[in-house]
């Protein structure tokens, strides 16, 4: 090989990388997490169908945000029982069982009827620490139409680990959950 071809040879080899860099860049800003979330939604229908016992599907629901969301560590739910919120079925640490409304995250995501993404759980006031390898989280409500059924809660070791588009795939998840049981009398 003459020197001059395999300079050309390296000069086109170089090119190729970094197209590739460039694309893989562009596609992990914008698409990975709702793609992550679309095939959830999927795996989601197929663990409900055929089954409408609430606890069994939440369970299911835990073991399937926890085992496949990248950097989470408390993946659970928890349900409104009279006026506080009651640990339902989880996947992670053992965690505090009851949480009055507007305390912790979870408290003032169920009495503002919001989700609540906390990117450092040290700054949120009041803050109910269950596992000291949080510190960031995202609570979102479960509505049966109006009415208030509990709340979904991820907890992450990685700071900043939640954003918006981990807000609207969970809201997704939790209505297409909350969807199945209708007519159930939760
Ligand atoms: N950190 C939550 C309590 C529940 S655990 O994270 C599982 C809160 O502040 O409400």
């Amino acid at each position: 090989m003459s020197p001059q071809t395999a300079k050309k040879k390296s000069a086109k080899k170089k090119t190729v990388t970094k197209k590739t860099t460039k694309r893989r860049v562009s596609v992990s800003t914008n698409n990975v997490k709702p793609k992550l979330y679309a095939s959830l939604v999927v795996q989601l229908l197929s663990l409900l169908k055929g089954e409408h016992d609430f606890v069994a599907n939440a369970a299911n629901m835990s073991a399937l945000l926890f085992n496949s969301l990248p950097n989470v560590n408390w993946a659970g739910f928890y349900f409104l029982k009279g006026d506080e919120l009651v640990l339902g079925p989880f996947q992670g640490n053992p965690a505090c069982v009851r949480i009055p409304m507007g305390k912790g995250v979870c408290g003032v995501a169920a009495q503002q009827l919001e989700t609540i993404i906390v990117p450092n759980v040290h700054e949120f006031p009041g803050h109910i620490a269950c596992d000291v390898a949080s510190n960031s989280e995202i609570v979102v409500p479960m509505f049966d139409g109006e009415r208030l059924l509990g709340v979904l809660d991820l907890d992450s070791p990685t700071i900043g680990r939640f954003d918006d588009q981990d807000a609207e795939g969970l809201n997704e998840l939790v209505t297409v959950f909350v969807a199945h049981e209708e007519g159930l009398g939760l």
